[in-house]
């Protein structure tokens, strides 16, 4: 991939990345659509997908994640991705059996809260393994999407402070007809589930409707959150918070412009989602 990366270099290509874990849907492949939008169409779109061990805490579901890669194959074809870099455990992390391992770590203030308070040591694998991508494919353009608000911040993060010469790009969420944002885990739920599912979308919204007039504080918001959602009696709240987007910390007065991300559990499944509200 890299031998490939620098010829292209050396030929003055465009190149865009857009990594994923695969079983891939419609938002990843928005995102394939953006990246092409950024080079243009002598630009060079690579797909990655690798399910990055070390990003998945140790009751996580690594194991189980969904994978289909004839179908992903078909879908990236169809969608225009020139590269679909599909690389193994060794590839990525060459010695590893070894215990010889360098990681990229993000400050805690961005990594400490939300999904990374949830799930400790996910955002050094998430960190570690796309600051590797980008060495090995060397691209201008790596796109993320916003569904993973936190990731986006905390990949800002360190492109900025690595000095990576990559600019990075957020893309929208992408989300079914009834609101509930695509997902590879949406797969994981069962009919019964999938119908409440739409209880993280329909969160956001009565928390945009709440603060339209005045400023309501964030606890009244969760409390306020935490009665709405017995509509959804499979929904277990994991978090709910009210942050800057700017720096990821809480606010205590929630108003527009605010951000809200939430995790919830059905059953072993988790879901997130956030929204600027
Ligand atoms: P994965 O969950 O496969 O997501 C790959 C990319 O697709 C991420 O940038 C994610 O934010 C974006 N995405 C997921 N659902 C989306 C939706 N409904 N609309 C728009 N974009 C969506 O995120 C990861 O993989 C991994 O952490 C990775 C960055 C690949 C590192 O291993």
């Amino acid at each position: 991939m890299q031998r490939l990366a620098l010829k292209w270099r050396r030929a003055g290509k465009r190149v865009a990345l857009v990594p994923t874990m695969g079983y891939l849907h419609a938002g990843h492949l928005s995102l394939v659509q953006r990246a092409r939008q950024a080079v243009g169409p002598r630009g060079l779109v690579v797909a990655s997908i690798y399910v990055n061990p070390t990003q998945f805490g140790p009751k996580e579901d690594l194991a189980k994640y969904p994978r289909d890669l004839p179908r992903d194959r078909r879908l990236c074809r169809a969608a225009g991705v020139d590269v679909l870099f599909t690389p193994d455990d060794a590839e990525i992390y060459p010695g590893r059996g070894t215990g010889a391992y360098t990681t990229y770590v993000v400050e805690e203030t961005l990594t400490g809260v939300m999904e990374g308070a949830a799930r400790p040591g996910h955002f050094r694998g998430v960190t570690t393994v796309v600051a590797k991508l980008f060495n090995l494919v060397l691209p201008e353009v790596a796109v993320f999407g916003q569904k993973d608000f936190q990731q986006a911040a905390v990949l800002q993060r360190m492109t900025a402070d690595l000095n990576f010469p990559i600019q990075l790009i957020i893309a929208p969420t992408l989300r079914e007809a009834d609101g509930l944002a695509m997902s590879s885990r949406n797969k994981y739920l069962t009919a019964e589930e999938r119908a409440q599912a739409t209880i993280l979308f329909h969160a956001l919204e009565a928390s945009k409707l709440a603060i339209k007039r005045r400023p309501v504080s964030a606890a009244r918001l969760k409390s306020d959150l935490r009665a709405f959602m017995t509509v959804a009696p499979l929904a277990r709240l994991d978090y709910v918070e009210f942050f800057d987007p700017a720096t990821l910390q809480p606010v205590a007065r929630v108003k527009p412009g605010s951000h809200m991300a939430l995790a919830v559990f059905f059953g072993k499944t988790r879901l997130i989602d956030n929204a600027a509200l």
